[in-house]
């Protein structure tokens, strides 16, 4: 097979250099190099599928909000068709932002540098006094048109690609696709967002919170263990060590980068509670445990909209913190209540570059659409309580990236490694239903050490 060596970076460097497949090592070099970063640009973020934000933010004809692609500004609204279109947000006239608006509803979208007008589908309408002809004879309306994506909706989540011929989004789940439909696509009215993200912008690399989301369960035994001893996430930081139940499960990783980690329901709600699921059915699990953000009227909605395996495995194991490839964390907390209750959190991450040494930290809060009113109100507070900009688990992490970062810089620091050598080595459960790599037992290194394998592929394509 012709071997496709990627790029070499100007000094000579290959990705192989930076990537040893042999070692499973990653030269931090890779955090801190603006040449590099010009080629994910290239390779990853206009190569493959991006999440911009859930149908359920625009919900009227005209709404829009503006996001970003990689570096590129996008408007991603809803048209008089209903669909939902993804535009470059750069007016081809003289290249202005066309909307400088955040969010809102625009039936037109005109240029405040010349007045070119839009439409929410992307298409040209005219320039400011039509008889001039001001857009010239050279091109047709239909060729002045703002750039177009490529765009997926999955379980209301909006996704697009820049790469019209690629892969199709059912091809970049793979069989991860089981798996989160088991959070994504189980009601009837689906999920819905609680208010516009949050956004904050950290001093990083966007692959440092990145390849932690690729299912690092490690990290939370210590630099979260302040939760277990505030009682935040159940048990007590002795029991955590003792018996660290949160760090044995089944991770799931998958040939596109994507990762879960399943745990053990028994195990999560030993830590909330003192009853025993021991001879109850799968409802009766549920019941006592629901997947974060189902009460009990929605439990016959998961057997109308998942598989039996499924619904077995949200009962059972269910799939409670992960990442999408190659920007996106997944995070369905099990969160206990003062009263006994357990609303949990629903959140997804997505770590968007901004330049090689930022990132910005964009939180969607989810709670399902059918859901009691009070229930999206605990939702939303637990989220804000845990994750994103005032999260107690995100501020441990906020605290460190940046320090990877900052030693990244150093001439000697750029030389050394990442190491991903505790490796489980992939075999799956008896009677395990869903597809991916299994690694069964303690979380290891093994799905972030995928990430990198699939972040070596796409940078070692043609651009
Ligand atoms: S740059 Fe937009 S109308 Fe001229
Ligand atoms: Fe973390």
């Amino acid at each position: 097979m012709l071997h496709k060596p990627g790029f070499v970076l100007s000094d000579g460097t290959t990705l192989d250099d930076l990537i040893d497949r042999d070692m499973n090592e990653v030269s931090m070099r890779v955090m801190d190099d603006a040449e590099l970063y010009h080629h994910e640009m290239e390779r990853i973020f206009a190569k493959t599928w991006l999440l911009l934000g859930h149908d359920s933010e625009i919900p009227k004809s005209g709404d829009y909000v503006v996001r970003d692609m990689g570096e590129d500004n996008v408007i991603v609204a809803r048209a008089r068709d209903g669909q939902i279109n993804v535009s470059l947000n750069v007016c081809p006239h003289r290249g202005m932002k066309v909307c400088t608006a955040e969010a809102g509803n625009a039936p037109i979208h005109r240029c405040i540098y010349h007045g070119w007008a839009f439409r929410p589908d992307g298409s040209f309408i005219g320039a400011p006094i039509e008889k001039e002809q001001m857009h010239g004879s050279k091109r047709t309306k239909d060729e002045l048109g703002l750039k177009k994506a490529r765009v997926h909706i999955y379980g209301g989540l909006i996704f697009a690609t820049w790469n019209i011929e690629g892969p199709s989004f059912d091809e970049f789940l793979g069989d991860a696709k089981y798996y989160l439909d088991q959070l994504f696509c189980r009601t009837d009215s689906g999920l819905e967002l609680l208010g516009p993200p949050q956004r904050f912008v950290l001093p990083c690399n966007w692959k440092i919170p990145s390849e932690q989301s690729a299912s690092d369960g490690f990290h939370t035994l210590t630099l979260h263990r302040s939760l277990m001893e505030g009682g935040v996430m159940g048990g007590t930081a002795e029991s955590i060590y003792d018996n660290a139940p949160g760090m044995y499960g089944v991770d799931v990783g998958f040939e596109q980068g994507h990762s879960l980690r399943c745990l053990e329901a028994a195990q999560t709600f030993k830590m909330f509670s003192d009853m025993s699921f021991e001879g109850k059915t799968l409802d009766e699990r549920l019941e006592m445990l629901p997947p974060p953000g189902i009460t009990k009227e929605l439990i016959p909605q998961l057997h109308k909209n998942l598989s039996p395996a499924q619904v077995e495995q949200l009962a059972t194991i269910p799939p409670q913190v992960g990442g999408m490839f190659p920007n996106v964390l997944v995070a369905f907390i099990f969160a206990p209540r003062t009263d006994g209750g357990s609303s949990g959190a629903l959140a997804l991450h997505a770590y968007v570059p901004r330049g090689p040494h930022q990132v910005e930290f964009v939180n969607f809060i989810f709670a399902e659409k059918d859901c009691p009113e009070q229930m999206k109100r605990d939702m939303l507070q637990n989220s804000i309580q845990q994750t994103g900009t005032s999260g107690l688990i995100e501020q441990d992490d906020a605290d460190t990236w940046p320090q990877i970062q900052r030693a990244a810089r150093g001439v000697m620091s750029k030389t050394q490694t990442l190491k991903y050598q505790a490796i489980h080595g992939h075999e799956k459960p008896e009677g395990w239903q869903g597809g991916g790599y299994c690694y069964p037992g303690f979380t290891k290194d093994d799905t972030q050490w995928n990430w990198w394998l699939a972040y070596h592929r796409l940078m070692s394509a043609d651009a």
